[in-house]
């Protein structure tokens, strides 16, 4: 049986009764798919108590983002983590998890933070580590799983943790995908048949690029880049970036660069922005 509680104090009791057990939680902004699925599969394989958050973080949206619009679908997202195996679900109220109003004190992410998706979404992972700072100490878990779906998000929440000895194991967990490639997403939702189309130059980009792995940087974004222009011309498909980057620090890879990297994607399609990336390990004939 699956708990839904609203506040902290009726949280307290399942952190009380898991004291000397490992606990987990799965951070989530709800509309689950199967992409958060697999987060809390592995969530309850790794603990004995599993918390997953239902949060749509309003300090993550940009003005003219799409926070009102976001999906909320508490009961079909309770079902699936009761499928899950999930101990409890916690769905915070705004005033619960920003207790002070907007909050003055934040967590700013650096340099990292202000590359490919900072610097499209200016305060956005200001606002995601922010809560997701806020969501560990509300919860108070062992183990915390994130998907790579969201890379830098993963790496930035990494980085946090080791930058502010938090004390709590961060887990990465590998994208789900459809059977056709599109990365599962909540936003998946508002795409029309033909954008759905459409949509899928993201990950045969991708794919087209990590062919390319054994032959250098420059095969790999020149590989992406060309499945990508072409859906830009075919059809209703707005980049906003490719990069090929070092996982450590999300700066662009040199040339010569070899060793693992991070592919990764943004456009727009319609009024839907998606993003997706994959890892790789990039070598040129020489050295392979
Ligand atoms: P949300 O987009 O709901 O995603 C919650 C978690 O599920 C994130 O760790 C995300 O990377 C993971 N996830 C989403 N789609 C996935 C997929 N196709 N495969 C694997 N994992 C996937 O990310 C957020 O919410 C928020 O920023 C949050 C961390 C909850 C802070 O508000």
């Amino acid at each position: 049986m699956t708990a839904l509680v609203h506040t902290r104090a009726e949280l307290q009791p399942f952190l009380d009764g898991f004291a000397n057990g490992k606990r987990g939680v799965v951070m989530t902004m709800g509309a689950l798919h199967d992409g958060h699925l697999e987060l809390l599969k592995q969530a309850r394989h790794d603990c004995d108590l599993v918390v997953a958050t239902i949060f749509v973080n309003p300090l993550q949206f940009g003005p003219n983002e799409d926070f009102d619009r976001y999906p909320r679908t508490l009961d079909d997202d309770l079902k699936l983590c009761a499928e899950a195996g999930v101990d409890v679900v916690y769905a915070p109220a705004v005033e619960e998890v920003y207790p002070g109003g907007q909050p003055i004190v934040k967590v700013t992410p650096g340099p990292m933070g202000e590359v490919l998706e900072g610097e499209f979404r200016p305060g956005f992972f200001t606002g995601v580590l922010t809560v997701v700072n806020k969501l560990l100490n509300l919860t108070g878990p062992d183990m915390a799983f994130f998907g790579q779906k969201d890379a830098q998000q993963l790496a930035l929440v990494r980085r946090m943790v080791l930058d502010l000895n938090m004390p709590v194991e961060i887990v990465g967990v590998p994208t789900v995908r459809d059977e056709d490639g599109l990365a599962k997403s909540s936003r998946n939702r508002y795409l029309s048949p033909e954008e759905r189309t459409t949509a899928l130059a993201l990950s045969r980009a991708l794919f087209a690029g990590q062919e390319k792995a054994t032959d250098g940087a420059d095969a790999v974004r020149e590989a992406a880049n060309a499945v990508l222009e072409q859906a830009s011309a075919a059809s209703g498909l707005s980049v906003d970036y490719l990069a090929l980057v070092d996982p450590r620090d999300f700066s662009e890879v040199p040339s010569t660069f070899t060793g693992q990297a991070v592919l990764a994607v943004a456009a727009r399609v319609g009024t839907t922005r998606l993003i997706d990336n994959l890892p790789l390990t990039l070598s040129t004939h020489g050295d392979r």
